[in-house]
């Protein structure tokens, strides 16, 4: 199966996971679960939530990891200063980044965006360098789309 139709799939999958629950913090644990047992090399996928100007530690799968880190710090924190995705082939180039698992290489950071304010990121780490291409980033921000939509429309259910 090409990358292609394997995130059109997954994309899918985490439409069917969550689109029937209102609850943030279950679908984000889902959609973690979903992405670190579907993603080959990966060793840890989680959120981050935008909490009083800071990120908190949200639903993952992998390691422990830090629990605070300031917005415009580290690659999470740069994807929400930026509001853009954030795609490192190699973090230890990364200037500023925050080694969690001193085993990680490679990090994608995708912003959780709703009406033009991050709250969230989905983080996913990996040991091999270069892990995620362009194919991987379109994917992955094609499945945080999906997420977003379904905040939306559980906003305006509770209206
Ligand atoms: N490496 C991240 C910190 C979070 S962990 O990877 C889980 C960063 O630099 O923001």
């Amino acid at each position: 199966m090409n990358k292609i139709e394997f995130y059109r799939q997954l994309n899918e999958q985490v439409e069917s996971l969550i689109n029937d629950e209102t609850d943030l913090i279950a679908n984000m644990a889902n959609i973690s679960a979903l992405l670190f047992s579907q993603l080959k090399d990966v060793n840890w996928a989680g959120f981050y939530r935008v909490i009083n100007k800071e990120l908190v530690l949200g639903p993952f799968q992998g390691n422990v990891a830090c629990i605070r880190i300031p917005i415009g710090t580290g690659v999470c924190g740069t994807a929400v200063k930026t509001k853009s995705t954030q795609r490192v082939g190699d973090v230890h180039q990364f200037s500023g980044h925050i080694a969690c698992d001193a085993a990680s290489n490679a990090e994608i950071v995708i912003p959780v965006i709703l009406a033009d304010e991050v709250v969230a990121v989905l983080d996913i780490d990996s040991v091999t360098f270069e892990r995620f291409d362009e194919q991987d980033q379109q994917g992955l921000e094609a499945i945080v789309i999906t997420f977003e939509k379904c905040i939306v429309k559980n906003d305006s259910r509770s209206q």
